[in-house]
């Protein structure tokens, strides 16, 4: 795992879009995972204004509410619509989404597996964290080696949606997630988080044990991930000055 801790969200994000820019460049043909949420909002924006080219890129979102229309102003059709790809050159036909108005969602969720496999895997995969350690929607005590299925929200999580909903009887339970064994196999993984409410679930996550009631802490079984953090999320790192020692010295080679 590597820390990366930057005084704010913004330069924490201008990291983490260097990082995805630097990968679109020497594989315009990449395959990305993508996120929703608060934390990428900015990111997207970021990548936009670089003018990349999107023409033959692919993506895959990790997740999207069940019973939602994909119009619904709510659903992550919607927001990734409106935050990313209608900005950029991307071929409809490259986007994927869970559907979440599936008539046979085992079988859709299925689908959405081979469809990751077809396009060759994921290169890189974009994660926020939950303040309870969710990656997706891959709640505490998640099968580390599931895969895309439905999955029924903690209520914490749809306390915390209800401020996109306007209450949190609005949030739909319900949800498909790619799984945490599909997010392993992703050949790269980049996390995002700022803010204070999510000290305790990174401090977790990356100096806890490896347990699914922090699903993210399965990361460090991963091979290639990167953690972009901003202050007040490194709050409770115990190790905060020796990842940084490591980011400020890395060889200029290593550097984005
Ligand atoms: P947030 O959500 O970006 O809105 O904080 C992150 C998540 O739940 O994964």
């Amino acid at each position: 795992m590597e820390i990366i801790i930057q005084p704010t969200a913004e330069a924490a994000t201008r990291v983490a879009a260097r990082i995805i820019a630097r990968l679109l460049r020497e594989k315009p043909d990449a395959v990305l995972g993508l996120a929703t949420g608060s934390t990428p909002v900015l990111l997207y924006h970021d990548l936009t204004a670089l003018k990349l080219d999107w023409s033959r890129v692919t993506t895959f979102n990790l997740d999207e509410y069940i019973g939602l229309d994909a119009a619904h102003p709510q659903s992550y059709h919607t927001f990734m619509w409106e935050n990313l790809f209608q900005h950029i050159n991307i071929a409809r036909e490259n986007v994927h989404i869970p559907d979440g108005n599936a008539k046979d969602i085992p079988k859709s969720c299925a689908k959405y597996e081979q469809q990751i496999k077809a396009a060759g895997g994921i290169d890189l995969q974009v994660l926020g964290i939950g303040t309870n350690g969710h990656i997706g929607f891959n709640e505490p005590t998640s099968s580390l080696a599931s895969r895309t299925r439905i999955k029924t929200l903690t209520q914490q999580t749809l306390k915390e949606n209800a401020r996109f909903f306007g209450s949190e009887d609005r949030v739909p339970h319900h949800v498909i997630t790619m799984g945490i064994g599909t997010i392993l196999e992703a050949r790269q993984n980049l996390l995002l988080a700022f803010g204070q409410g999510k000290a305790r679930a990174i401090a977790d996550a990356v100096e806890g044990p490896v347990s699914s009631l922090n699903p993210a802490s399965v990361l460090q079984m991963h091979p290639v991930t990167q953690i972009c953090l901003d202050e007040p999320a490194a709050g409770q790192l115990k190790r905060a000055d020796y990842y940084r020692w490591v980011y400020d010295n890395k060889p200029d080679w290593q550097r984005v």
